[in-house]
């Protein structure tokens, strides 16, 4: 038995941020934007807008669809660099506005990497038998940390929550492999200090490497070839960072996601913002194979591997 992913939820801030709007506050340009790095626009959340309610509206999206109750969740994984504050944790916040009285909570830090990281860890949780559903959210609020004032940071990023409910699935679908790793000695090309700062050249060249090597590695652990793959979901960072590893794989254009060009980079939730997106246009049917990977701050990496369907 495989644990695999029973529903899925979103949510994006309403304030749309183009390129055309960070023309008019900083040296760049649309074209430059575009052409480096995909992106068209982004969605900034409000003062009023934290984290901890991101996270909540995606929740309910996808405990709802997963047509559970609150009550019946086990753990709460909730992926974030950006929470509400140091403690208690979004997932603890999110425990209390959920009802989800049964529910242990811990917030979970790997970046970009962290929705992979969560939904690993809640695997292991079901597939023990130690819970029967396992939330996990991947939410950012990365326009409280950017720094307007860098143009080399600051036209990347957006805000927005994406989230799942796993739990066991039938014979032959769900998760067949995963692969999680890291590699500190990166972690000074991409940290928060106050706002965030990167290394964008070497950020780049790292994730060229990581991502199409790790998608290669979850296929072969399951078994299968580069030519089984019907759908890849790569986080969401750069167009032509996302193109490497759908060209490593062989797939054509159709059969990678891509939602960087409405929603920017938006860390641990692009991934599952992607996923919700892809469902919503029937890009992904029962018995997919589709691969996820992302990279982010640590330097770390994450990827999967799953059969499509409940
Ligand atoms: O989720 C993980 C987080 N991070 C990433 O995935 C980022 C990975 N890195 C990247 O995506 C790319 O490195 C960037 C898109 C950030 C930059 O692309 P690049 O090919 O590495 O360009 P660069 O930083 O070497 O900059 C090239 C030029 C420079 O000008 P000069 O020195 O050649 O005259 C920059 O000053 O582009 C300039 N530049 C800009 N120009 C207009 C940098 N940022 C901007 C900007 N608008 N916003």
């Amino acid at each position: 038995m495989n644990a695999g992913l029973l529903g899925v939820g979103k949510y994006v801030p309403s304030h749309i941020l183009t390129n055309q709007d960070l023309e008019n506050r900083m040296d760049t340009s649309d074209e430059w934007i575009r052409t480096m790095t995909g992106i068209e626009e982004r969605r900034i959340a409000d003062e009023e807008t934290d984290t901890s309610h991101m996270a909540h509206d995606a929740a309910v999206e996808a405990i709802k669809d997963a047509g559970i109750k609150p009550e019946e969740i086990g753990l709460i994984i909730v992926a974030t660099v950006t929470p509400d504050r140091p403690f208690p944790s979004v997932s603890s916040m999110l425990q209390y506005q959920l009802g989800a009285v049964n529910a242990a909570a811990m917030d979970v830090s790997a970046a970009c990497a962290g929705f992979m990281y969560g939904i690993v860890t809640a695997k292991q949780f079901v597939e023990s038998g130690t819970y029967d559903y396992v939330l996990v959210v991947g939410v950012e609020k990365l326009s409280k940390i950017t720094d307007w004032e860098d143009r080399n940071t600051a036209v990347l990023f957006g805000d927005g929550a994406g989230a799942t409910v796993v739990g066991k699935v039938s014979e032959g679908r769900g998760i067949l492999s995963f692969e999680l790793g890291a590699d500190g000695s990166g972690g000074k090309h991409l940290y928060q200090d106050d706002k965030l700062k990167m290394n964008g050249r070497e950020v780049f060249k790292f994730a060229v490497r990581q991502m199409g090597q790790t998608a290669l590695n979850v296929i072969e652990k399951a078994g299968l070839a580069k030519e089984d793959v019907d759908y890849l979901i790569p986080h969401q960072a750069n167009i032509r960072i996302m193109e490497a590893s759908r060209e490593r794989l062989g797939l054509p254009v159709e059969k990678m996601s891509k939602t960087i060009h409405k929603y920017g980079n938006t860390s641990s939730a692009s991934i599952p913002i992607s996923l919700v997106d892809d469902l919503a246009d029937g890009k992904i049917k029962d018995d997919d194979i589709v691969v996820f990977v992302g990279f982010g701050g640590g330097l770390v990496w994450g990827g999967l591997c799953m059969r499509w369907g409940k």
